[in-house]
């Protein structure tokens, strides 16, 4: 029997390994054991942020959910209370493994630094910046999935579903994702969307749970993507 809670920051040790064990494919995974606790940390503290846990009979953690109910003010919050941090990890994973500081400076410094760039024009007193929109925050590591979603729709994302590898089967991924759609149709969203990579078995899992698929997208790092959304 599983149950479904908000991921807390005691959680963060065994989520982030539950991340590592099973999308060790992941950017992110390689980015090493101590940035993925910060970025589970980071994600819990977000405002709108989604962070579930689901936990076994016996209080163990069995599975992680990760979302956004509003993706932009969620990635804008990660980027303003965590980034540095997050950057900080970065370099020194990069500083210890030549593989990663590589794949780093090939596919997603220079977006980086635009961000970087763009939030520091944003940070200037307000006379001195032109009138229009506020400037988009940087991606943080992770939010370079595009989803491709119509701005005049409410749309949340679920970015992350994982279930340590001894209790997938057990109705952890069903739950966890049961909860991720209360929570978006309790704050008023049309549509959940996610993204998976095309060579993972997880779409037949979506489609099982009701999600459809909405073709297909390259990330801004060049990674593809399948896009399946669950209307509300
Ligand atoms: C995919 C994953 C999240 C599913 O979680 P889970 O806890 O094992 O799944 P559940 O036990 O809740 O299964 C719910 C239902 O989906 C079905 N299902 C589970 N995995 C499936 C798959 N790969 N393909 C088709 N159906 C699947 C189950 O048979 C079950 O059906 P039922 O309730 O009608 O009997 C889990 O296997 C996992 O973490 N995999 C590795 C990471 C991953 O692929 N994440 C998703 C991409 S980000």
């Amino acid at each position: 029997m599983v149950t479904v809670r908000a991921l807390v920051p005691s959680d963060a040790p065994a989520s982030s390994a539950i991340h590592l064990d099973v999308l060790d494919m992941e950017f992110l995974a390689r980015c090493g054991p101590g940035f993925l606790r910060a970025y589970h940390r980071a994600w819990m503290d977000s405002p709108a942020g989604l962070a579930l846990a689901a936990v076994d009979e016996d209080g163990t953690l069995a599975g992680v959910l990760l979302g956004a109910l509003d993706p932009a003010v969620h990635f804008k919050a990660m980027v303003r209370r965590h980034g540095p941090g997050l950057a900080g990890w970065l370099l020194i994973g990069a500083a210890t493994r030549p593989s990663l500081a590589w794949e780093l400076l090939t596919t997603r410094l220079l977006r980086y630094l635009r961000g970087v760039a763009r939030m520091a024009r944003g940070a200037l007193p307000r006379r001195r910046r032109p009138t229009g929109p506020s400037p988009a925050p940087p991606s943080p590591p992770g939010a370079d999935r595009a989803l491709g979603t119509d701005p005049a729709r409410a749309v949340g994302e679920v970015t992350h579903v994982m279930v340590r590898p001894d209790s997938q089967g057990s109705g952890a991924g069903r739950a966890l994702l049961e909860a991720a759609r209360e929570a978006g149709a309790r704050a008023g969203l049309d549509e959940l969307v996610l993204v998976t990579p095309p060579d993972m078995t997880a779409g037949d899992f979506y489609e099982h749970l009701g999600w459809r698929q909405d073709g297909s997208l390259t990330s801004r790092s060049g990674e593809s993507f399948v896009r399946y959304r669950l209307p509300l």
